[in-house]
Order: C-alpha cells, then sequence, then structure tokens
C-alpha cells in the first residue's frame, strides 16, 4: 500500500512517527493540561552524566579552553565607572570537532542512534547543528541527513547558511535544501518515515542532556582557576538548547548562585517566516526571531515537548544590535587575536556592556564562541546585507533599524543593549501555555509548574492569571 503523502496525511502521522524515530514515547510524560513531567523525560536518556561526558571526550567535544580575554576587558573599563569591568572570559567551544558547541548535543543522539542500531540519523536545522550531528554519525559509520531552510522565493540563500551546507557536505551529510514555509516540518516528517532513521531532534531530552557538560565544565573550570564560580554567565539565545543544557550543567555542578543572562540579536520588527524579510537579516541564529517566540511557547519545536526550556533558567534577558556584534566581532579579532563565528560574538557584546556594571573582580563568562568561515564572515555578510538594499554605516547603532540599516558602532561606548522586560516575558510565556494547551481552568498542578517554567513563583503566576483573566483553582 502506498503511504498518503498529502500534507494533511503526513501530519496526522506525526505522533507515529515520532515515536518510532526517537524511540520513545512523549505521552508518557504527559500528566493533563500544561503541566508535564519536565525532569521524568530529561532523566529518560539511558546514560548517566559521567558516561555522556565520556562519549564526548572520546569523540573529540568538550574539554574546550577557558580563555580570559585580557584586552578586551581592558578596554570595557575605559568605558566604565572607576573600579568597575568584570573580567571577561570566553569558552572557546569552537575547537570542538565541529566548530561550535552544538558537538556536544549531536553526540548523545548519535552515542543513542548508534547503540539502537539506527542505520542513520536525520536533524532539521540550518545552523551548525548539523555539522555536529554529520561530524559525529561520521565517527561511528552512521549517515545523516540534513533538512535546511535554506532559500527565499527567488533561489537566493543567506550566506551563512549555505556556508553551513558546504560544511555538512564535506563531511558526508546529504543536505535537503528548502524554501523559507512550513514545508521544513513536513519535509522532516516525511524522510524520518521514508528511511527509519533516529530524529537527532535539536529539542529532544538527547540534545539538551549533550549540553550540560558545557556548564559543568565553566563550573568546575572557574573554581579551579579563580576559586569561584562566576557571578556571570551569558548564552546567545534562539531556540533555547544552548542557554537550558549550559544552565541545567551549572546547577548539577554546585553555581547555583550563578546570574544567567540570555542574549539575542534584536531583529524586532522582521519576520523570519516572511519570503522577503528572510535575507533582510545578517545574522541565522541567536536573534529575536526566534528566541522570544521560543522561550515563551518552547513546545512550538519539532517534538511534542521541548527539552529546551530556556525560562525555566534565564534570570534576564538582553537584546544587542547587529552592528555592536559586527564591531565585537572584530575587537575580538584584533585584540585578542581570535577569528570567531556570529553566534558567540552575540553573547560577547552583550558581555562587553554587562562587565561595565559590575565590580573589576566579578568573573564573566560568555560560554561560547563557534568557527567562522566563508559565509559567516563579516565580509560576505555585509556585502550580502548592501545587495538586499541595507545601508551599512559607521556612526550610533542606537539608530539601526533591523532590516534597514546596520550601524557599527563608531566609539566602544556607543555598544547597544537593552533588558528585555522579563515580567512581561514570564507573562507572555503563561498566556502562551494556556491558550496552547486549550485550558478553561488552570489546575494547582499547573500553577506549580508554571511557576517553575517562567523561574519564579505560585504567587507572581497567579497575579498573571489575574491581569489576564484566566481562571485558576483556588
Ligand atoms: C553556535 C551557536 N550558538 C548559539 C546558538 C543558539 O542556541 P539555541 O537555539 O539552543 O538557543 C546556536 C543555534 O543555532 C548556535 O549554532
Amino acid at each position: 500500500m502506498t503511504r498518503d503523502l498529502s500534507y494533511d496525511a503526513v501530519m496526522s502521522r506525526n505522533g507515529e512517527i515520532m515515536k518510532k524515530a526517537l524511540g520513545f514515547d512523549y505521552a508518557q510524560f504527559e500528566t493533563g493540561g500544561i503541566a508535564f513531567d519536565y525532569e521524568g523525560m530529561m532523566e529518560s536518556v539511558p546514560y548517566t552524566f559521567e558516561e555522556i561526558r565520556d562519549y564526548q571526550l572520546n569523540h573529540g567535544v568538550g574539554n574546550t579552553a577557558l580563555l580570559e580575554l585580557r584586552n578586551l576587558t581592558k578596554l570595557a573599563r575605559t568605558c566604565a565607572p572607576e573600579g568597575m569591568g568584570a573580567r571577561i572570559l570566553v569558552k572557546d567551544e569552537a575547537s570542538n570537532v565541529s566548530g561550535s558547541y552544538k558537538a556536544r548535543r549531536a553526540s548523545t543522539s548519535v552515542q543513542y542512534a548508534k547503540a539502537q542500531g539506527f542505520e542513520g540519523v536525520i536533524a532539521a536545522t540550518s545552523g551548525n547543528y548539523g555539522t555536529g550531528v554529520a561530524t559525529q554519525a561520521a565517527m561511528v559509520g552512521l549517515k545523516t541527513i540534513v533538512v535546511q531552510e535554506c532559500f527565499d522565493s527567488r533561489g537566493v540563500g543567506q550566506p551563512e547558511i549555505i556556508e553551513k551546507a558546504r560544511a555538512c557536505e564535506a563531511i558526508g551529510a546529504e543536505v535537503a535544501q528548502l524554501t523559507v514555509g512550513p514545508e521544513l516540518f513536513y519535509y522532516n516528517l516525511v524522510l524520518l518515515e521514508e528511511t527509519g532513521f533516529f530524529n537527532a531532534s535539536l529539542y529532544s531530552p538527547f540534545g539538551v542532556r549533550g549540553i550540560e557538560t558545557l556548564g559543568v565544565e565553566i563550573a568546575e573550570e572557574c573554581k579551579e582557576k579563580y576559586g569561584k564560580y562566576p557571578e556571570v554567565v551569558i548564552a546567545t539565545n534562539a531556540g533555547g538548547g544552548n542557554l537550558t543544557g549550559t544552565a541545567r550543567g551549572l546547577l548539577r555542578a554546585g553555581a547555583k548562585d550563578t546570574e544567567v543572562i540570555a542574549a539575542s540579536v534584536d531583529l524586532s520588527g522582521l519576520h523570519m517566516a516572511s519570503d522577503n524579510q528572510f535575507n533582510r537579516k545578517s545574522f541565522t541564529t541567536g536573534h529575536t526571531g526566534f528566541g522570544v517566540p521560543f522561550a515563551t511557547y518552547p513546545d512550538r519545536s519539532d517534538v511534542p515537548r521541548s527539552a529546551a526550556r530556556p525560562m525555566r533558567y534565564m534570570d534576564r534577558y538582553v537584546t544587542v544590535t547587529q552592528g555592536s556584534v559586527f564591531y565585537i566581532t572584530e575587537l575580538l579579532a584584533q585584540l585578542e587575536g581570535m577569528e570567531r563565528g556570529p553566534a558567540g560574538n552575540t553573547s560577547l557584546a552583550v558581555a562587553f556592556k554587562v562587565a561595565q556594571t559590575l565590580p573589576e573582580d566579578a568573573i564573566l563568562v560568555v560560554q561560547e564562541t563557534e568557527y567562522t568561515g566563508a559565509g559567516k564572515h563579516i565580509n560576505p555578510q555585509l556585502t550580502f546585507a548592501k545587495e538586499n538594499g541595507i545601508d551599512v554605516r559607521v556612526g550610533d547603532p542606537a539608530e539601526e533599524v533591523p532590516g534597514e540599516n546596520i550601524i557599527i558602532p563608531s566609539h566602544p561606548s556607543l555598544v547597544k543593549v537593552s533588558e528585555m522586560d522579563i515580567n512581561k516575558t514570564r507573562r507572555s510565556y503563561v498566556k502562551n501555555a494556556v491558550k496552547n494547551h486549550k485550558v478553561e481552568e488552570v489546575s494547582k498542578e499547573d500553577l506549580e509548574f508554571l511557576a517553575a517554567e517562567i523561574k519564579s513563583d505560585v504567587d507572581a503566576v497567579k497575579g498573571f492569571l489575574d491581569e489576564l483573566e484566566i481562571p485558576y483553582v483556588k
């Protein structure tokens, strides 16, 4: 019998395809309503933390250098009040075998897929994750298919996404490049069903448990070198796994008082799913176009329940302009001799400003770098921006308008970051959760779950529900 491959038919088989392609059923963690057993789901990965860490170390992942950026710190201090300017450190994740922290995220999925006898793995991603999966799979003899959202309807692709396809293919992966739109999820399901490959989803518990080693390494290395855990860790935020996994690792290691800050490039006003706006941005990840919707509704991902739940762990959410990130990329290269890619430098740009608000003896860790090259570099990005009608100039980044211009700061003191109102973000989370689960009245269990989801307490959740006029069990 031939399978019905119409959009609706494939979507209606989603649950059964996922169950086969992941080796477990999400239904077992559902408790009804909004709540589900998040920790139970994370614990269902059949490896201990030590087993995950050992596997990574044997496959070119982890144990990356933690470097102090002395010159950048010095420059930040020239812009700060007397006695202020924390020491800025960076975890050099570019030295993972695939060139980014995504190797950590890929390794546990591949470890599991190999152990379960799958012939190959599939990952839906336009980013570094494809290379992470392809690299890990190549090492153990599994096939890889990467499904990318790549082109606008003219067939034009962002240089960074093209670069990532190139890197995946170089490692032996097959890359399916699609135009922007809903076909990504559909096509991913068709391929999973057709091949019987493992779904190496970015958002499965395998992926996010693999990132915990990053947080543990940061905590342990700071303790060893500086005698304390870092005061602040900054993580570039898009789908939220990077921050979730790192923060879980910090907690696992005992760094309970470390403030965790999410950082995203400000692309407000641009629509990611819009054909004609898709190529008007210079950053393909770590931006608000993913960061805000995923933070306020994490289950929009390609699995029924996402393991990436950043609002559980973030204390603050800070955004930065595109021009400021380009500027910091150049400073990192010229002052520290490190030429690195855009995603880690998003956090670094935020760190440059946040450091100025902390005392000199505080430690601030930017938790990743990523490799750069071909399409990721500043030059192809700014050329592409100009070709797409974006005005690129030097000046005050406070005047930057996403999709219209890119303003490289004319002085380091002008690097522009903005604090998001975290309570507004929490309120949006609560509103979305109630709406998407179609709940008439929020139960006691849901109240407690929501409090954990937004890193707050039940009274705060009740306050939001009162404001939104949503009933709950008293
Ligand atoms: C190097 C790098 N850093 C950070 C991120 C953001 O991670 P997340 O989507 O888990 O928030 C990505 C994701 O594309 C990435 O490739």
